[in-house]
């Protein structure tokens, strides 16, 4: 039984890999996998780089090298929904790929050949992991919902209110996401996502998300992961 533990960037990440044993690193793929024992669990951390097809590729090197059976992410996203402020968490009930459209052949947002659009993540393991976030960050209002992911960092009013326009259920939008949701479906492995919020995906969110990622996100990370284990 091994918990994969993922995040996009370094500054998401730092305090969790700083628990584990510099002796433990292996490289594929261009990627540094540490494995661990956190808390009597056996773990393999990894960061997976920004995209769709990075975390895909993540994703699927964790199932098939590193045998991992549940994969956790935890990382920021932008605040779509109403009252998803910065700061606030968003715990993925499901995810979609907000750029996806093979319209009019299918439906857009539907991923070819799947029949679907969204990829729910693990009940159990989602539960969980809203529980550890709850904990960890006391007084943190913590929305749990849809999550939408695609190739594009959302840096404007105008294409953050068109995302919310089409897709009015989704909380926060980032960039890898359904990828892993859908390596995970493919590959019948457990999968959780927790995101703090760094920006409100608009014309501000650039300068946010630097300084959100540079004070913030990696204590938080630390701080769900340590609960989640506990
Ligand atoms: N991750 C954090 N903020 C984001 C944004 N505004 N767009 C895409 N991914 C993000």
């Amino acid at each position: 039984m091994t918990l994969a533990i993922v995040s996009a960037m370094h500054e998401e990440l730092a305090a969790v890999l700083a628990l584990l044993p510099h002796e433990s690193r292996q490289q594929v793929a261009g990627r540094e996998f540490w494995r661990g024992r956190l808390h009597g669990q056996e773990v393999v951390a990894v960061l997976s780089r920004i995209g769709k097809v990075a975390a895909a590729t993540t994703a699927t090197l964790l199932v098939e090298r590193f045998a991992a059976d549940r994969i956790v992410f935890t990382g920021v996203a932008g605040g779509l929904g109403p009252g998803v402020e910065v700061g606030h968490v968003v715990v993925a009930d499901g995810f979609l790929q907000h750029d996806l459209d093979a319209s009019p052949l299918f439906p857009r947002h539907e991923v070819p050949l799947y029949g679907i659009s969204r990829f729910p993540t693990d009940p159990a393991l989602t539960a969980r992991l809203a529980a550890a976030a709850a904990r960890a960050l006391p007084g943190t209002p913590v929305h749990r919902g849809l999550v939408v992911s695609g190739d594009r960092f959302v840096a404007t009013g105008a294409e953050s209110r068109a995302l919310q326009a089409a897709l009015p259920d989704a909380l926060a939008v980032e960039m890898e996401g359904a990828a892993i949701a859908q390596v995970c479906h493919d590959c019948g492995v457990a999968f959780a996502a927790v995101r703090t919020v760094s920006d409100r995906a608009d014309d501000q969110a650039h300068v946010d998300f630097s300084r959100f990622v540079r004070e913030v996100a990696s204590r938080h990370s630390a701080a769900i992961v340590r609960e989640l284990l506990a």
